[in-house]
């Protein structure tokens, strides 16, 4: 999104049941990838399904000042015309990636060992996250950086001339700093390795296999230990975008709390670093079945069906879950806000660095609307009121975060009263339409 988009205040309300089928827009993480492993692909690569939000269309307009030729066709497909591993030209502009962390940490990464240079900036949100688990990794290479205060954008990243391969092991779990140091060593001679001690999304190792770079993945008493051999020659790929399993998480939860629903989110991705989500709900009572199980591209794969489950409880989310479901614990605290007893959520400091501090943001809402929440540096705790309990009434602010909007939007479809967040305009970066697939189900929503 830009940086000054207008704020769209919205307002939910208590609906009646959410009925149909949800078909969500493409993986976020995927269609990130796709775009830049196809600008640095030798030939055109064919994508279909790409998610359209404003994320990922900030990441095509960079692949293009990069030097990449990115086109949309009539029928909704994409093509990328690569540049090749090594080929990136040095932009003409400042890289504007908008609301996105993913982009610009994997774009930093894929330019970081070119002799180019290259600033980035970002909207507000973006802005004030943390770049330095970036940036201190590509130094290893031999790229230099300069940014802000707090290694904050704007920044600059000067190429290394010369890279040489790494070791690295990664200190917080983060599929964005395990993919930038994988996109810088494509481009670094010799074997780049990166460890991971928590398992992250892995999206980036089954893409670069796709396109035919050498890496192995080995499971060790030290972590995960990624293999990456430098300078291959990327093949253009026919990539078909599935469902993003995070998007699935809001009509799913919808319906968990929405008197009466019954809702199938078709063709979702339960790639076992991403589908924590579902295993909670199940464990918490929830009517969640997966049907049509299938493996599609190698990954499991499966509709999904969420009806309305009256009699959900509090549960303690297992902390080595986090990674897998990193980005669900804001609607996850919706479900737990209708649900009895405590569910405690522990190990997920990263939710403070995301698009917004997702623990601050999501308390002051629930709160506000009635829920208690205890907090601290790592963890939260939210005490459920039981199913349409939420008192409601009260405004959210969203800190320019899609899933802080989400989340809250569908807070009211349960509440006593009205919910209404201040600003609902993030929402297109990651699910541009989700207004019009909540009302399509059933849902009462409305700027206001
Ligand atoms: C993403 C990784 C996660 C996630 C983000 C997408 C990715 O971030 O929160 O929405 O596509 O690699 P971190 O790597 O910071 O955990």
């Amino acid at each position: 999104m830009s940086a000054h988009a207008t704020p769209i205040p919205m307002m939910s309300k208590k609906c009646g049941p959410l009925r149909g089928t949800a078909n969500v827009p493409g993986d976020k993480s995927i269609s990130h990838r796709s775009l830049i492993l196809g600008a640095m692909a030798v030939g055109e690569t064919h994508v279909t399904g790409l998610l359209e939000g404003d994320d990922v269309l900030d990441t095509a307009k960079a692949m293009r000042a990069f030097g990449a030729t990115v086109t949309r066709h009539d029928d909704g497909s994409w093509t990328v015309q690569g540049v090749g591993v090594g080929g990136f030209a040095e932009p003409d502009g400042v890289i504007d990636c908008g609301n996105s962390g993913t982009g610009v940490r994997l774009i930093m990464g894929s330019m970081a060992t070119s002799p180019i240079t290259a600033t980035f900036t970002g909207d507000a949100s973006l802005n004030s996250r943390p770049m330095a688990r970036v940036t201190d990794p590509l130094a290893l290479f031999g790229a230099h950086s300069v940014g802000r205060a707090g290694g904050r954008l704007p920044m600059t990243i000067v190429g290394a001339q010369n890279p040489v391969p790494v070791r690295y092991v990664v200190p917080v779990p983060s599929a964005q700093v395990k993919s930038a140091v994988l996109l810088a060593g494509l481009n670094a001679p010799g074997k780049t390795v990166v460890i991971e001690q928590e398992a992250t999304r892995d999206h980036t190792e089954r893409m670069l296999a796709g396109f035919g770079a050498d890496i192995t993945v080995e499971d060790t008493n030290e972590g995960r230990v990624i293999t990456l051999t430098g300078q291959p020659e990327l093949k253009p790929q026919t990539i078909i975008v599935p469902r993003d399993p995070s998007s699935a998480a809001f009509p799913v939860c919808a319906a968990l709390i929405t008197e009466g629903s019954d809702v199938l989110v078709p063709n979702i991705g339960l790639n076992p670093t991403r589908a924590g989500l579902f295993t909670t709900l199940r464990e918490m009572g929830a009517d969640l079945t997966y049907e049509n199980e299938r493996v599609e591209g190698g990954e499991p794969v499966a509709d999904l069906r969420a009806r309305f489950s009256p009699n959900m409880v509090g549960i303690e989310v297992p902390p080595e879950r986090a990674a897998s479901m990193i980005d669900e614990y804001p609607i996850l605290s919706v479900v737990a806000a209708n649900a009895t007893g405590q569910t405690v959520m522990r190990g997920v400091k990263e939710l403070r660095v995301k698009e917004s501090d997702r623990i601050d943001a999501m308390a002051r809402g629930l709160r506000a609307n009635g829920v208690e929440v205890e907090e601290g540096d790592d963890w939260w705790i939210v005490h459920g009121r039981g199913m349409g309990g939420v008192t409601g009434g009260a405004v959210c602010e969203t800190f320019l975060d899609h899933r802080i909007a989400m989340s809250f939007v569908i807070m009211g479809f349960a509440a006593q009263n009205p919910v209404q967040v201040n600003d609902g305009a993030p929402i297109t970066t990651s699910f541009p339409i989700f207004e019009g697939l909540m009302r399509d189900l059933g849902a009462d929503i409305a700027r206001i």
